[in-house]
């Protein structure tokens, strides 16, 4: 695989078991990303977008086929091994922030680098920087209860970036916010993949937010078209 390319998803499959049927959600998909790219999944509702997500992000095993994360096959790991690509090289956005209640707003992020081995001052630092981005510093001693919705969509922004992993990976992060909080999310992952070479997949219902990625794929009864912008 070229030294530019961040992901490689290769032949992957997904079936669940419902009762004594079989559903095949994902169809031999099949696509790679490059260092700078910001790619968008779009499709209807249950079409298997999330499920995606969730392999590459090594949280759900495909039924066949591999995905490579910077040259490593991880289909192959174990689970000691698959909780540290976790932590080290993916930053997940969800589509609720999914924010831990009892941590204040600084302590979300520097819950992520202890999860990495980060050093601790380094990652005070790097921590109030990423907040300082996202115009959440006067915010970092706040909780997540006194937070708006797209206040903790940023601060969900920020954990993921606190890692700094080379791939992002975003299912709907924009569902839960109004258009122009929404855009200025989304303006803020691509911004990370131009500057800092990254890579991100951003699942999307909203096409007003296409022009903003580079690729555009849609996902169709299991398998995944790559449309020209
Ligand atoms: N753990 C599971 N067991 C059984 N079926 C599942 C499981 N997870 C997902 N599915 C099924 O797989 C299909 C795809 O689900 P998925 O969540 O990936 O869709 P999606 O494209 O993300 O939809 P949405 O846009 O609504 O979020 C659905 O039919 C869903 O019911
Ligand atoms: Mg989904």
């Amino acid at each position: 695989m070229p030294a530019e390319t961040i992901l490689e998803v290769k032949n992957i499959s997904k079936s669940f078991k419902d009762g004594h049927s079989t559903i095949e959600v994902l169809k031999d998909i099949t696509f790679s990303i490059q260092k700078g790219e910001f790619v968008a999944i779009l499709g209807p509702s249950g079409s298997g977008k999330s499920t995606l997500l969730s392999i590459i992000g090594a949280l759900l095993t495909p039924s066949q086929g591999h995905v490579n994360i910077e040259n490593d096959t991880i289909t192959n790991y174990n689970s000691k091994q698959l909780t540290k690509v976790r932590a080290q090289r993916i930053g997940f956005i969800f589509q609720s922030a999914n924010l831990i209640p009892y941590l204040t707003v600084q302590d979300q992020l520097l819950l992520i680098q202890n999860m990495a081995k980060g050093k601790r001052r380094s990652s005070d630092k790097k921590s109030l920087e990423l907040l300082e981005n996202l115009g959440l510093s006067h915010h970092r001693n706040s909780y997540p209860r006194s937070l708006s919705g797209g206040e903790k969509q940023r601060v969900a922004i920020a954990r993921a970036l606190m890692n700094d992993a080379n791939l992002i990976l975003a299912d709907e992060p924009t569902a839960s916010l109004d258009s122009e909080k929404g855009r200025n999310v989304v303006e803020m992952i691509a911004c990370e993949v131009r500057n800092r070479q990254k890579a991100a997949i951003m699942v999307t219902h909203d096409h007003r937010m296409i022009d903003l990625c580079d690729r555009v794929f849609y996902m169709q009864d299991g398998t995944l078209v790559e449309n020209s912008k």
